[in-house]
């Protein structure tokens, strides 16, 4: 994009966010601030997003008709997902035809949307290095696949899901039905397929923030941000902070993954490159074409966080990946089950030094849902680490 209209006229530069949560939010924000004309797409009425953008749209977005129809009526010039669960091969074909252009590529978002795609193309295709792994159909290819290959510890999956949804880790032969139907209830649109991973056992995890964006002479380069360290619950990010420190062979080896991933991948924007470290290995677990949840850290410890970087990369801008200060987040879930729910302690909060918070304004809340995340910086990482639990502690949700 070379040329940047007004919003809201003949001439407006369109984006279309495909999921509208709060990520979505703020790479809508982030479009806001260059003028550019946006559309929020999400399942639901009143998505964080939605409550930002110029315009609002609820459809099913993994209904080919539905999202064809919507791209074809609002004409954007660049689709963005922020979801997995999206109609990707109607995406490719939108692409194809030219009706539109898909970020990073409709081809990444669709190996991307379970993990069957882009294990696939990071272990075989790409020959980098993963958990050992197997994809199975059944309780009974489950079984074989364990007692062949996998052994125990290992982790179970469903095919398709997100935030450790229908996730378990299992110790011996007792917890396999478990695991199986654990994965069959959990999983998003159900294939009833699992994939089973061998158990890594690694120090550490990072997120690697890795941009493809367009230098001087029009063509894309690649940019990382500072490593991200981050705690998961269950499958799901409660912490996390930038830098993580690292030793110079493993953060290497973690670039010319993020690399390789993420070269194949193609097309512009920011990609979250997960991996997983024990000393000098490494090991890729899984990337998103998109702004990751662990990178909300980047709101209060980069110059441009995630969510502009993205915006700046679609729109064939120059990015800035340098880290401003050491920082860390810390999630606040909703703890209650309830619509319209109330916040207290807020400012409690932000009277903890050198922190902030986002509230995201999803209109329900769920005990282990993710309604706002707080943020803080400091020259020293762990003391960042502490402060933003503890504004995150201070802010109580509850029931209207
Ligand atoms: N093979 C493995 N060995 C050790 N730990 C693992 C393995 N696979 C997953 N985990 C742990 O579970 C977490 C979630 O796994 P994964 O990223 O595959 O799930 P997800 O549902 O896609 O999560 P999200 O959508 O939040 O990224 C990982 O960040 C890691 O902490
Ligand atoms: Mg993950």
């Amino acid at each position: 994009m070379t040329t940047f209209g007004t919003p809201l006229s003949p001439h407006a530069t369109k984006v279309m966010l495909l999921g509208s949560g709060e990520l979505g939010k703020e790479v809508l924000i982030a479009l806001q601030r260059l003028g550019v004309e946006t559309i929020a797409v999400d399942r639901y009425e009143h998505a964080p997003g939605q409550q930002v953008a110029h315009h609002a749209r609820t459809i099913t977005m993994s209904d080919p008709a539905q999202l064809k129809a919507l791209v074809e009526k609002e004409k954007p010039h660049l689709v963005v997902p922020e979801i997995e669960a999206i109609a990707t091969p109607m995406l490719e074909e939108l692409e194809a035809a030219g009706t539109v252009r898909v970020i990073p590529t409709a081809r990444a978002a669709r190996l991307t949307m379970d993990r069957e795609g882009i294990r696939r193309l990071a272990a075989e295709t790409l020959g980098l290095p993963t958990s050992p792994y197997v994809f199975c159909d059944s309780l009974a290819e489950l079984q074989a696949a364990i007692d062949s290959k996998i052994g125990y510890p290992c982790i179970i999956k469903p095919v398709m899901s997100s935030s450790g949804k229908g996730q378990s880790k299992i110790a011996g032969s007792a917890d396999v039905k478990a695991a199986w139907d654990y994965a069959m209830a959990g999983g998003r649109v159900s294939h009833g397929r699992v994939i089973v991973e061998g158990f890594i056992d690694f120090d550490y995890e990072i997120t690697q923030l890795t941009v493809r964006a367009l230098g001087a002479d029009g063509k894309v380069e690649t940019h990382f941000c500072d490593p991200i360290g981050h705690i998961q619950a269950s499958g799901d990010y409660i912490e996390s902070w930038q830098p993580h420190p690292m030793r110079e062979a493993a953060l290497q080896k973690s670039r010319d993954i993020a690399r390789a991933v993420t070269d194949n991948l193609g097309g512009q924007g920011i990609f979250g490159v997960e991996l997983f470290v024990k000393g000098d290995d490494v090991w890729f677990s899984e990337v998103s074409p998109r702004p990751h949840d662990t990178g909300m850290v980047t709101m209060c410890t980069q110059w441009q966080n995630q969510f502009e970087l993205h915006a700046r990369a679609i729109l064939g801008l120059p990015v800035n990946t340098a880290l401003k200060s050491p920082g860390a987040s810390a999630v606040i879930y909703g703890g209650v089950d309830a619509t319209g729910i109330v916040f207290d302690g807020v400012a409690e909060a932000l009277r903890v030094p050198n922190t902030d918070i986002r509230l995201f304004g999803k209109p329900e809340s769920f005990v282990k849902r993710r309604m706002g995340v707080a943020l803080a910086f400091d020259a020293d990482v762990e003391a960042a680490r502490v402060n933003a639990k503890l504004a995150a502690s201070k802010v109580r949700p509850h029931a209207a």
